[in-house]
């Protein structure tokens, strides 16, 4: 019998399934398990930073080979830790896009491979909404609707979520990313990768000093926009340069900071308003900033909002999230996929 007839006769979707997860989209192998889609019982991450940093960026056929030689253990790890068996594992969920098409093949490999050979179902797992699902570890009572704020190193995006399967596409950026813009600014600045902990650093020790444009700010739509900010920095370094006077790294970086985010709080506090939501979740690896963090939770106080802001560990890149995705694809949508799934390197949100 072919695979995915053998799961669908024999499923049986259980509330507090065991999902592990499997994460390999850009430069971190992971693996997690996950009961009930929101308690985590092992959550194992092998980054590859320390290989990345001497190339400034993650090199994707590296990530790919470093995947492939991590994934085995980095799996064997999470259901250690969890202190359980493949036997006990109900679904295998992973991330199929987006990302690195090598990166994503890796884990998609392994996934299945796993299933074929335990007869165990397949989720797939879209990355951006394994972002969101983090929320749902973070915060275990909360459920739908609330706005999740996605700033990440591809995303910059509002969404309404509707209910655990239906999200509604609020607004999101017109060309770079926030994390991206973190990232390009690091660079300018001659910081190691990655750069956006990096900046988030240096900015704690200067002061929002230096006039940058307001990307979009005090406008009343829900548009984003980030190179504009990227090369005014860019622009203002290099007058520094050519006028001889030194820049004031930490100032710079302060300033840029509290510009990106300041509107992406704006434009959360103004949807939460229009659509009548009464929670704010953060949603992606810029979560992980802390000025962002403080005032969104400052927002949201204003507002007497609920406010979900996941552990920096949920916010970056993590296979719990993945889980937990993978268990409202598995447990509400019902969604088990067949061995013929492939990486896609860039899916809509
Ligand atoms: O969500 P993520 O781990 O990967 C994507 O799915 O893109 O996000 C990575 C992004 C990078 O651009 C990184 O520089 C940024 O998140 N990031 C931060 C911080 N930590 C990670 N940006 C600002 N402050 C941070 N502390
Ligand atoms: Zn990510």
């Amino acid at each position: 019998m072919k695979y995915i007839d053998k799961i669908k006769n024999s499923i049986e979707y259980k509330k507090d399934a065991i999902i592990l997860g499997i994460e390999s989209s850009c430069d971190e192998t992971c693996a997690s398990v996950v009961k009930g889609g929101r308690e985590v019982l092992s959550n194992v991450i092998s980054s590859q930073i320390e290989i990345h940093k001497r190339f400034g960026g993650v090199v994707p056929e590296i990530a790919s080979r470093n995947h492939t030689m991590s994934i085995v253990s980095v799996v064997d790890e999470a259901l250690k830790d969890a202190n359980i068996t493949l036997d006990d594992v109900d679904a295998i969920a992973v991330t199929y896009g987006a990302g690195l098409v090598g990166a994503l093949l890796t884990g998609v490999a392994y996934a299945k491979t796993l299933c074929l050979a335990k007869n165990i179902p397949l989720v797939k797992v879209n990355h951006i909404r394994g972002h969101i699902a983090a929320s749902y570890i973070e915060s275990k009572k909360l459920v739908p609707p609330f706005l999740s704020v996605i700033t990440s190193g591809g995303h910059t995006a509002l969404l309404k979520i509707i209910d655990f399967e239906n999200h509604e596409f609020i607004g999101g950026t017109m060309d770079d990313a926030v994390g991206e813009a973190f990232d390009k600014v690091a660079k300018t600045l001659k910081l190691p990768y990655p750069g956006g902990p990096q900046i988030s650093k240096l900015a704690m020790l200067g002061e929002n000093v230096i006039s940058l444009p307001k990307m979009l700010k005090n406008e009343k739509n829900y548009n984003f926009s980030y190179s504009g900010l990227k090369t005014a920095v860019i622009n203002y370094v290099h007058k520094c340069e050519q006028s001889g006077t030194e820049v004031s790294r930490a100032d710079l970086a302060k300033s840029f900071e509290t510009t990106a985010i300041d509107v992406i709080v704006e434009k959360a506090e103004m949807a939460m308003k229009e659509f009548g939501l009464e929670t704010v979740a953060i949603a992606g690896g810029v979560g992980a900033n802390d000025y962002y963090r403080q005032e969104m939770q400052k927002m949201a106080d204003k507002n007497n909002f609920e406010v979900v802001i996941p552990s920096k560990v949920f916010c970056t890149d993590n296979a719990s999230m993945i889980a937990a995705e993978g268990y409202i694809q598995y447990y509400y949508a019902k969604e088990i996929t067949e061995l013929d799934l492939n990486a896609v390197p860039s899916i809509k949100l």
